[in-house]
């Protein structure tokens, strides 16, 4: 039930017009009369009284009773029959959006790792953000298209070969992996020289070209790191639908640099550089093709946006990079803009801050430290010692112990608005207790069981219903936001923001618990009493199922 819009229709005034009151004494809802005056010519207290008398009375089930104060005209809800109504509309919940985005296509390029290191905690928030909004956009009815644009092209591969050349050997590799691949990338990095340098932009020309030993040592080292890539992916549980990587558009760099020159935004310097000029102030000029022929970042990413809309023909296409990132966006999407093609506008750079332990940062030329799987397994371990002596009848041990450490993760990434830096505390993301997965995961399981005890609930002794009306206005809050998830996903996607989803989840879960804490739901001597507040667990429990997974949070039926 949209409030804004019943109001709006009572008061004969535009949704719009109708606010969230800001104080309590003010109601629950307000309709400022300012906007009025000017066209009645009369004081917008006076067209606030008049509005009131008229309302008396036409009457609305939903409103208690209406104020002014000033100019405004104040509602008071009606807690008891809004509470019936959502219940009413909401118990079993239907996505009131999921049409929305239908026949729409978004692609979202997110993880996007680059290969040869390890995963690490830098990687934590693009997958966690980019797979909520996946989630997110696919609840709205739109077609996702997941894209793991895969960091497989440049002076770090060539920098690897030599290392491999030098210190290492192919065989070892194959046996250990990218543990072996990592150590050789960072005794490169530290054993760095202009000679070493010089090699590795060698042995990267002849990957580009793809000749030699060194595309054949190159491709080994590819192989292995989506192998490893795959495999954590599969731990978290998620999937990409396209895994092209930058050297997938190595053939056609040259048409899109010819179709840069030749429409006239580009120069040539004269050591041979191609630089776009952006017209833009405070937007640096664009090195596209860099002075030793070498291929750009950009330009791989010019390729790929084209061949994605060649495609997909998305409506949208999101990019979930670090901050860090802000200007390469901006100039790449200026550039689309001045190259006139049609998806310019459909471009978003979905940026992060930073997400770390509390060491610090992390860089993985600094070698084994605040890696994914370790992050991972270390939360795993936690999770299984906090719930080691709870036994489960309806889920496996092993499985909320992983959906808890998991979400433990996410949700310390997906609560915090993106943009904001965030320290991974596992402690206590781990906690039942503040505002943490578990914690909702911990609601979610006690809904599932009191459902489950009500089934098996004697019927014979019916008792009165008397009390529930006052149970409905003490907790109006759980009705409140029931009512209004569907408009909280909907605004997450366009903000961009699984934020407003885990917040408001946890605002829910709050509430929810201090009616389950100072009510007796399941009461043997009031069958009639417990089969109605039955509905309210009901409700929230159906919410949370379709809402949690949006961020990242398993629901176990069992805590
Ligand atoms: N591989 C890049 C990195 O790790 C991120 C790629 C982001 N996506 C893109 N289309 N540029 O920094």
């Amino acid at each position: 039930m949209n409030f804004k819009k019943e109001l709006a229709d009572f008061a004969e005034a535009q949704e719009n017009e109708i606010l969230v009151s800001p104080k309590s004494e003010m109601g629950d809802f307000c309709l400022p009369c300012f906007q009025y005056a000017k066209i009645e010519h009369k004081p917008p207290d006076v067209i606030a009284n008049e509005l009131k008398e008229k309302l008396f009375l036409k009457k609305n089930f939903l409103v208690d009773r209406i104020e002014t104060i000033g100019g405004y005209l104040n509602f008071f809800l009606n807690k008891k029959m809004v509470a019936k109504k959502v219940l009413e509309t909401k118990t079993d919940f239907d996505f009131e959006y999921k049409n929305y985005g239908i026949g729409k296509t978004v692609c979202i390029d997110y993880c996007s790792a680059n290969l040869a290191k390890y995963l690490h905690i830098g990687h934590m928030s693009t997958t966690m953000i980019g797979e909520s909004l996946h989630r997110i956009y696919s609840a709205l009815g739109y077609k996702v298209v997941r894209i793991n644009y895969l960091g497989d092209y440049g002076t770090p591969f060539g920098k690897m070969v030599v290392a491999i050349g030098l210190w290492g050997n192919i065989d070892d590799i194959k046996k250990n992996g990218i543990d072996a691949i990592q150590d050789l990338y960072v005794k490169f990095s530290s054993n760095e020289t202009e000679e070493l340098m010089e090699k590795a932009r060698y042995a990267s020309k002849c990957i580009e070209e793809k000749m030699g030993e060194e595309y054949e040592i190159y491709k080994i080292i590819i192989d292995i790191s989506i192998k490893e890539c795959k495999r954590i992916i599969n731990l978290i549980g998620i999937e990409f639908d396209d895994w092209r990587g930058e050297s997938f558009y190595d053939s056609q760099i040259e048409k899109q640099l010819r179709e840069v020159e030749s429409s006239g935004i580009s120069r040539e310097d004269s050591d041979g550089s191609v630089v776009v000029d952006l017209g833009i102030e405070n937007l640096p000029e664009k090195v596209v093709k860099r002075s030793d022929g070498g291929s750009t970042y950009i330009i791989r990413d010019l390729c790929a946006v084209q061949d994605r809309f060649d495609r997909y023909t998305f409506d949208e296409m999101l990019y979930v990079v670090a901050v860090q990132q802000k200007l390469h966006f901006e100039q790449l999407f200026r550039i689309c803009s001045m190259l006139n093609k049609p998806y310019a506008s459909r471009l978003h750079h979905i940026s992060f801050g930073m997400f770390s332990t509390p060491e610090g940062k992390i860089a993985s030329r600094r070698g084994k430290q605040a890696i994914f799987v370790d992050i991972f397994n270390t939360a795993l371990d936690k999770a299984k010692e906090v719930i080691k002596d709870k036994e489960f009848k309806f889920e496996s041990k092993t499985n909320v112990a992983k959906q808890v450490a998991l979400g433990a993760i996410a949700f310390s990434i997906l609560k915090v608005e993106r943009n904001k830096d965030k320290v991974f505390d596992l402690q206590s993301a781990i906690s039942f207790d503040g505002e943490t997965a578990p914690y909702l995961q911990y609601t979610y399981a006690r809904c599932c069981s009191l459902l489950r005890k009500f089934d098996v609930m004697e019927k014979t002794n019916t008792g009165s219903t008397e009390k529930l009306e006052h149970i409905y206005e003490t907790y109006f809050e759980i009705f409140k936001i029931c009512n209004s998830f569907d408009q909280v996903i909907l605004s997450s996607k366009e903000k961009a923001e699984p934020c407003f989803i885990a917040r408001e989840l946890l605002n829910l879960a709050q509430v929810f618990n201090k009616f389950y804490n100072e009510v007796k739901i399941l009461d043997n001597d009031n069958y009639n009493l417990s089969e109605k507040l039955i509905q309210i667990v009901k409700m929230v429990k159906n919410l949370f199922e379709f809402t949690l997974p949006l961020v990242m949070v398993y629901p176990v039926s069992e805590m």
